[in-house]
């Protein structure tokens, strides 16, 4: 049996430590992992997921997936989602969008989810049935229905093939939108939604870890969620609305 509000609780005490610390280090030359193609890892990625792990193990018997170190053993049907660092190019190149996310996962979908937008110094959280809040106000999706007034963010994963095919598809469903905006953190992005600043998010071949917790928060404040099944390596498409558009 899962206590979702203690659960709540840890993740987002644990979003608020790693936030801290990314902020701590903001002005410190970060060390560089991989540069690899489109990709960056950095070692703070890692040294932010160590912490949240070792917050969270401490306090939960729930096994955990992380973005940096992924998981052991088998994850069974209730399990937490960790993205240290959503943002990571942005954060080394002092672009202040990025955000600690945290999700729990139970039977395939998140239960509950905390974003911190350390940068603003916005939590947002959600759990199921609970409701959507950023440090704790209540939040909704915007109202608008016509995708000509609505705004559409998005982004291209790093691993996405750069085909023309890809960004004719990705070009004509832009014309639809009033604005089109891709800033480089899908938690972000998703909180936009959640916080009626956006209309719909779409990303295809998104990892888990970028979105589960967007994706209850999105929920909880009204909104639709689409997720496809995730593959071996955690990608899906996924596709978060106001419910209206
Ligand atoms: C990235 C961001 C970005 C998305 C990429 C992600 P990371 O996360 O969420 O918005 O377009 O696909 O990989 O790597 O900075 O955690
Ligand atoms: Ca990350």
């Amino acid at each position: 049996m899962i206590d979702i509000d203690k659960s709540l609780e840890i993740a987002k005490d644990a979003a608020l430590l790693a936030g801290k610390f990314l902020i701590s280090a903001k002005n410190d030359a970060q060390k560089i992992l991989i540069d690899d193609g489109r990709d960056i890892k950095l070692q703070i990625d890692q040294d932010a997921e160590n912490l949240i792990t070792e917050y969270i193990s401490t306090r939960s018997d729930l096994p955990i997936l992380g973005e940096e170190f992924g998981h052991k053993g088998n994850l069974g049907s209730a399990f937490w989602v960790i993205d240290p660092l959503d943002g990571t190019s942005n954060y080394f190149r002092n672009i202040p969008i990025c955000a600690v996310s945290i999700a729990l996962m139970h039977n395939n979908e998140p239960i509950l989810g905390v974003i911190n937008d350390f940068f603003s110094e916005d939590l947002y959280f959600a759990s199921k049935e609970k409701g959507a809040f950023v440090n704790n106000k209540r939040i909704n999706v915007s109202n608008i229905s016509e995708h000509s007034k609505g705004t559409i963010v998005t982004g291209i994963p790093s691993k996405k093939e750069y085909s023309k095919e890809y960004f004719s598809r990705m070009i004509d469903d832009f014309k639809c939108w009033k604005k089109v905006r891709m800033i480089g953190s899908a938690a972000i992005a998703n909180t936009f939604v959640a916080a009626g600043k956006a209309e719909i998010y779409r990303e295809e071949g998104i990892f888990l870890w970028d979105i589960a917790a967007g994706a209850i928060i999105v929920r909880e404040a009204g909104g639709n969620i689409s997720m496809s099944t995730a593959d071996n390596k955690f990608r899906l498409d996924a596709e978060f609305t106001n419910g209206k558009v």
